[in-house]
């Protein structure tokens, strides 16, 4: 009597959701947790850090995810299906028999799976660091979420030439040059901002000579790089919870967590202007700093959604080429819009340089420096940013009849949305669908912007001494900007094929030889 009751009642443990037992460290083939059940936890590692289960995105919808568990908010660090959550209702993760870990939607689609099928025995472990892993009967490891990161790194936890951390439209990874960037892949253009594009690997203080692309974050607040990037949290040194995430605003941040508060502290940050985080303000939008974070639309354009300043600016008028049309140029004074130079030119007169982009249809814009006196043509106006530090000046090219003045231009440069940095926070989640807005935001900013003084103060102060330094520097980076936030990177190896090993040379100019090549695509 004894034995049969418990040949029913174990199949029956088995059959229970693992929700209405105690969060476990571990779990067998069979176990499942439902959508609904989710104030109960999948797993919870054994020092109960970390707890794994399903996390309410926003209305309804669900992804399956490990967060921090004494966090006053839920902190999430890994997901499943960070771009497609699942139906509040119905939806299910299981270790089937077969040893996958599935993630399915109300109607049985399979949202997310782990791929490994190692059938009876596997096991699906949270560990302490935070690491969900799949393992098979001897205890061999299958999978696990330090592979395939979502926006954050833990301690321990590798980011490697095969990982990357996204959010949104930006991401970290190692380049094909070894070297760790941030990078902003947006609907229109794509381009790297972190480390700047105006400084070598070298200046940087990065190398391109270690091919293991390896960096980690360790338990002292240090975040160590192969390609030489070495940093540390502003508390380093101590023994308490970290973590490495690239934010929705493109902000790579280490945060440290206050164990009393609950609360994340900023302890590093990869930008500290954050004007020179590409697309925040999109195509044609201007980036100010100060006083507070802001976009602005240059004369002549109008915000496309004043909700979402990275949609961008409108203009007011057709961008046709007509030969009859007259332009007029609008200065827009300490203003450049990074990237995309159509032409360059040294020692020409700003009367040249207007010439130039008049004569030029694509032309939509120049930058003009006084004293080097150097001119940049633009093609599209993006990463445009505003410091009152900026050596140079914006000529925008409008239509004469669009009849703006100069009087109406100091006005409407003023205009503009400026909103403080929690509702932008909310327009970039509203914008990827998500509502995680960190509380630490004003803070932050006030430090950003005291930081931001600094710096203009020391930029102010050096440009002086430094002028004829960058005058050099920013001519040869003419032609290394335009290759970098306009366009693809190819290796050398790539241009060797492409041209049949440089073998028909087409022309010769400022910037080098140019050969002829076929890409693989034709
Ligand atoms: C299940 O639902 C998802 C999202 O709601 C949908 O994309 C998918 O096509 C559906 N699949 C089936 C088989 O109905
Ligand atoms: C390359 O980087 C790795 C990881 O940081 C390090 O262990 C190794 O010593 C480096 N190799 C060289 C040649 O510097
Ligand atoms: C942590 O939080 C406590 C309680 O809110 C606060 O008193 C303390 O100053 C905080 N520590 C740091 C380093 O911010
Ligand atoms: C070109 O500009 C002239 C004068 O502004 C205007 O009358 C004409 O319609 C324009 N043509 C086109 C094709 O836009
Ligand atoms: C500007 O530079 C281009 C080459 O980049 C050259 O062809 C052109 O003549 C220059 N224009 C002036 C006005 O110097």
């Amino acid at each position: 009597m004894a034995m049969s009751l418990s040949l029913i009642v174990l199949p029956l443990l088995a059959i229970l959701p693992s929700s209405y037992a105690s969060p476990k460290p571990m779990l067998g083939t069979g176990s499942s947790s439902l959508v609904e059940n989710y104030k109960q936890t999948f797993l919870t590692s054994p020092n109960s850090d970390f707890s794994c289960g399903f996390y309410e995105v926003g209305g309804n919808a669900f992804s399956f995810s490990i967060w921090f568990t004494n966090t006053i908010e839920k902190t999430v660090v890994w997901s499943a299906n960070p771009k497609s959550p699942v139906n509040g209702h119905g939806s299910m993760v299981l270790l089937n028999h077969g040893g996958n870990l599935v993630l399915t939607d109300v109607n049985g689609t399979v949202t997310w799976d782990s791929k490994t099928g190692s059938g009876k025995g596997t096991t699906v472990v949270l560990l302490d660091t935070g690491n969900l892993i799949i393992k098979d009967s001897n205890g061999a490891v299958l999978w696990e979420s330090f592979s395939s990161p979502t926006d954050t790194l833990l301690p321990f936890q590798p980011l490697t030439k095969a990982t990357m951390l996204v959010s949104g439209y930006y991401s970290l990874y190692f380049d094909n040059d070894n070297v760790l960037r941030l990078m902003y892949d947006g609907p229109d253009i794509s381009s790297i901002y972190w480390p700047s594009a105006d400084y070598s690997v070298f200046e940087s203080g990065r190398t391109n000579y270690n091919s293991s692309r390896i960096a980690v974050l360790d338990a002292e607040g240090y975040f160590l790089s192969s390609d030489g990037l070495n940093v540390k949290s502003s508390d380093w040194g101590t023994q308490i919870k970290r973590r490495l995430t690239i934010d929705y605003d493109g902000n790579l941040r280490m945060y440290s967590l206050n164990a009393s508060s609950g609360n994340w502290i900023i302890s590093w940050v990869a930008i500290a202007k954050m004007c020179d985080v590409h697309g925040l303000c999109g195509q044609n939008g201007i980036c100010q700093s100060l006083p507070s974070f802001h976009c602005s639309c240059p004369p002549g354009h109008e915000m496309i959604d004043p909700q979402i300043w990275n949609k961008g600016c409108q203009p007011q008028f057709s961008k046709t080429c007509n030969n009859t049309e007259e332009f007029e140029f609008i200065k827009l004074p300490k203003t450049d819009f990074y990237g995309f130079d159509l032409s360059y030119n040294q020692s020409i007169s700003l009367e040249e340089c207007k010439k130039i982009c008049l004569d030029a249809c694509s032309c939509s814009a120049f930058m003009y420096k006084v004293g080097p006196a150097l001119c940049y043509t633009k093609a599209v106006l993006f990463n445009g940013y505003s410091y009152p530090s900026f050596p140079g000046d914006n000529y925008i090219k409008l239509p004469k009849n669009l009849g703006i003045t100069t009087s109406l231009v100091s006005r409407k440069s003023q205009l503009t949305c400026n909103r403080d940095i929690p509702e932008i926070v909310e327009g970039y989640a509203s914008m990827y669908g998500m509502n995680r807005v960190d509380k630490n935001w004003t803070t932050y900013y006030v430090f950003a912007a005291i930081l931001g003084a600094l710096v203009l103060l020391f930029t102010g102060t050096s440009w002086w001494f430094l002028s004829s330094k960058q005058y050099i520097l920013k001519s040869m980076e003419a032609g290394y900007r335009m290759v970098t936030s306009q366009f693809r990177m190819f290796t050398h190896r790539e241009l060797r094929e492409a041209t049949g090993k440089f073998k028909e040379e087409i022309g010769r100019g400022g910037s080098g030889i140019v050969y002829r090549g076929v890409l693989d695509d034709k």
